[in-house]
């Protein structure tokens, strides 16, 4: 597990410059924060090095690495592991693990069981749920048992079957008010961020402002304290069109297809190995 005064490398690395719960909530009005995603542990040293100081193992891995349609199958056991090898990765930056699908639902003990998990055994610094206030009691709950929680409200993915599908959320005046109310009732109960997904820009500049800890907006415009990205999304790893929110930095796709052609190409015509790319029966050993 990451240590703030030593890396697995053996180098000292000083405590000011990891990112934990507590220095991301201060980091209220004092700059924007740029988070992404990552499911593993090459893309998080990447992003790491890149200064990213917020990493999620969004429970969205279920649809981008694994090919299912929705977020809900992904499992406690799924997201440990990425999780886990997210955190190898890393070597400054915060570590979220998404809470996935009915694993904070079934009782306080069982909530703190598998969040516990991720901190214990995934070397995650803190856990992300999904939820307003409906569940600012679990989250509180977890918060006094020691465990850092970023908050999720707006359009929930998990809950893409009772929406019957992933649409803005608060455009009406009773929405809007539940909203308000949820992003209170998360911050009261300590949650020390909250997401902000799929909701218009008006009301998350309004959320922004009402409450101490950060927002971190995806689909929510550019008033929220920070942003979050599905990084897959941001290199053009998943399928276009992109959703409206998403800016693609990078075409990653067509990198990755044109290099695979290249690579079959110079094998279909005994271009690849080369001599040089192959080892002499010497003694060398290289
Ligand atoms: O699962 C995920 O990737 C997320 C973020 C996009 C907020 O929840």
């Amino acid at each position: 597990m990451r240590a703030a005064d030593s890396s697995p490398k053996g180098s000292v690395m000083k405590a000011a410059e990891v990112w934990t719960a507590e220095r991301i909530r201060r980091q209220k009005g004092r700059g924007r924060l740029a988070c992404l995603t990552a499911t593993d542990a090459a893309f998080a040293r990447l992003l790491d090095e890149a200064g990213i100081p917020l990493i999620l193992v969004g429970d969205s891995l279920a649809m981008t690495v694994l090919g299912h349609a929705t977020t809900l199958q992904a499992t406690m056991d799924v997201m440990a592991h990425h999780t886990a090898a997210v955190a190898r990765g890393v070597r400054r930056a915060l570590v979220v693990a998404d809470m996935p699908f009915l694993s904070f639902h079934g009782g306080r003990e069982r909530t703190l069981d598998n969040a516990g998990r991720f901190l214990r055994e995934s070397g995650a610094g803190a856990v992300k749920l999904e939820g307003g206030a409906f569940r600012a009691r679990t989250v509180a709950h977890l918060v006094r048992n020691g465990v850092p929680v970023l908050g999720h409200i707006g359009l929930l993915p998990q809950q893409v079957h009772t929406l019957g599908g992933y649409r803005v959320q608060g455009r009406t005046a009773a929405a809007a008010a539940q909203l308000r109310e949820d992003a209170r009732r998360l911050e009261e109960a300590g949650v020390f961020g909250l997401v902000l997904e799929g909701i218009p820009a008006e009301l998350a500049a309004e959320l922004t402002a009402a409450v101490a800890v950060p927002t971190i907006g995806i689909g929510a415009g550019p008033s929220c304290d920070g942003q979050i990205l599905v990084l897959h999304d941001l290199v053009g790893m998943t399928p276009d069109p992109p959703p409206r929110f998403v800016r693609r930095y990078a075409d990653a796709g067509t990198l990755v297809r044109d290099a695979a052609r290249a690579y079959a190409a110079d094998v279909a015509a005994g271009r690849f190995p080369s001599d040089a790319e192959s080892y002499g029966g010497g003694s060398s050993g290289d």
